[in-house]
């Protein structure tokens, strides 16, 4: 059995995955580098690598059923309508939802929360409404609100964190008698790995008359997920992230919620009927999906998913406990180094530190020498640097087929790293 790990209650004793067999379904794994070192992938926090499946999902669409999405009276075209459509429906299953309707396919997960920023937000958002978020949120879950309230003079508060990067639910508890009109966070930090209490404050929220929307775009690629289970309104996440095509991703939010929403983007697929002056729309999800998708990517999110259920969610995420724990351990160990982010037990793989002296990209520039990817910069989170008081932060980050040599890999590049800077 794995180590039990606790990262709020999700996961407990499981069967340990086996990620030097699973290595073996990713082929960019099997590459090396122009310097001839093998490739050491720890940027899976920006995009994760795609297995085999994926990719033949992708390649099978186009040499063998490339046809358009509800529209061909033809076999191709039924193929590739019943491959897009059992997409969603895998989808569906991935994230707990309780019907496949609910789940529109969008681009990334920055489209998804500008569908409701655009859609709900401006029809349920006015003048003096309060939105609330947190000091952590990538660009992504920020943006779009400050144009709504700036558009409709409505306000943005903010739940403050403490300094290794945990929720001040006292503060929130406070903010709540704003009465705000939604609470939109970050499920996990993309720069510290914080697993956020998703249920509590989301009980909070409610109870306050506020809807919650949760980005999932860090924590449905490394945790069990069910949007049933945490009682939220709106879900994002990206499929790139997830083992998925770049392209792919999803919104999935309550029915009655999506039937009540305008539609974001007009155009085709999203209509029933349409006159010179007026049009009826479609119903949902296909409502909020104008234009041809990209048919592809969605048929490589919903082979994807149907990957990780295969594997099993919750060893997914003991193995990548397990991984952090062992990094945060290894990593301790690197003279001049600092490390952010909460305790192993509240966090999910993500491993942001710095390197005393030593710019993160340099860092970075250091360790590519050796074949070992990490990200270094602010990492759409400036807000976020602002308040820890940091210019910027390198960032190891797993995934499913992470494992202990790719860790050990960056601490002797990191040792490099000491010996050339003279930390
Ligand atoms: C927490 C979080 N939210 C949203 C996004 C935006 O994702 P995308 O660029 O795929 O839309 C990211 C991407 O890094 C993220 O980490």
């Amino acid at each position: 059995m794995a180590e039990a790990v606790d990262l709020r209650g999700q996961v407990a004793d499981v069967l340990p995955l086996d990620p030097y067999a699973l290595r073996a379904d990713f082929p960019i794994l099997r590459t090396e580098t122009s310097t001839g070192r093998p490739l050491v992938y720890l940027d899976s926090a920006s995009t994760s690598q795609k297995p085999q499946v994926v990719i033949d999902a992708v390649d099978g669409f186009y040499r063998g059923y490339n046809a358009n999405v509800h529209r061909g009276i033809y076999e191709i075209g039924e193929r590739s309508t019943a491959a897009y459509e059992a997409a969603r429906a895998s989808v569906a299953r991935f994230i707990g939802a309780p019907d496949s309707r609910e789940i529109v396919f969008t681009r990334n997960a920055t489209e998804a929360i500008n569908l409701v920023a655009y859609s709900w937000g401006r029809r349920n958002v006015g003048r003096g409404d309060a939105i609330v978020l947190t000091e952590m949120e990538h660009h992504a879950n920020l943006v779009p609100w400050q144009l709504l309230v700036q558009e409709v003079d409505g306000d943005l508060e903010f739940i403050p964190i403490t300094d290794d990067g945990i929720l001040r639910l006292d503060v929130f508890e406070v903010l709540l008698r704003l009465r705000p009109k939604l609470v939109a966070f970050t499920h996990v930090s993309n720069t510290l790995g914080t697993v956020t209490p998703v249920r509590e404050i989301v009980q909070m929220a409610h109870a306050a008359g506020a809807l919650v929307l949760v980005d999932g775009a860090q924590a449905v690629p490394h945790l069990p997920v069910d949007v049933t289970d945490l009682g939220c309104d709106f879900y994002v996440f990206s499929g790139h992230k997830v083992l998925a095509p770049t392209g792919s991703g999803a919104l999935w939010a309550r029915r009655e919620l999506l039937e009540a929403m305008p539609p974001f983007l007009a155009g085709g697929e999203m209509i029933r009927e349409v006159h010179l002056r007026r049009s009826e729309f479609n119903a949902i999800p296909w409502k909020f999906e104008a234009g041809t998708p990209d048919i592809a990517a969605a048929i490589g999110l919903g082979v994807a998913a149907e990957y990780l259920m295969g594997i099993g969610m919750d060893r997914v995420c003991a193995h990548e406990a397990v991984l952090t724990r062992y990094a945060l351990d290894r990593l301790a160990t690197v003279p001049g180094i600092t490390l952010y982010g909460p305790p192993a037990d509240q966090r999910s793989g993500v491993v942001p530190f710095n390197v005393e002296g030593v710019h993160p990209h340099d860092v970075a520039q250091v360790l590519d020498r050796f074949g070992v990817c990490v990200r270094a910069g602010h990492h759409c989170t400036m807000p976020l640097h602002e308040r820890l008081d940091l210019a910027a932060t390198a960032r190891a980050s797993f995934n499913v087929y992470s494992t202990r040599e790719d860790i050990d890999a960056l601490v002797a590049g990191l040792g490099e790293v000491v010996r050339i800077f003279g930390v």
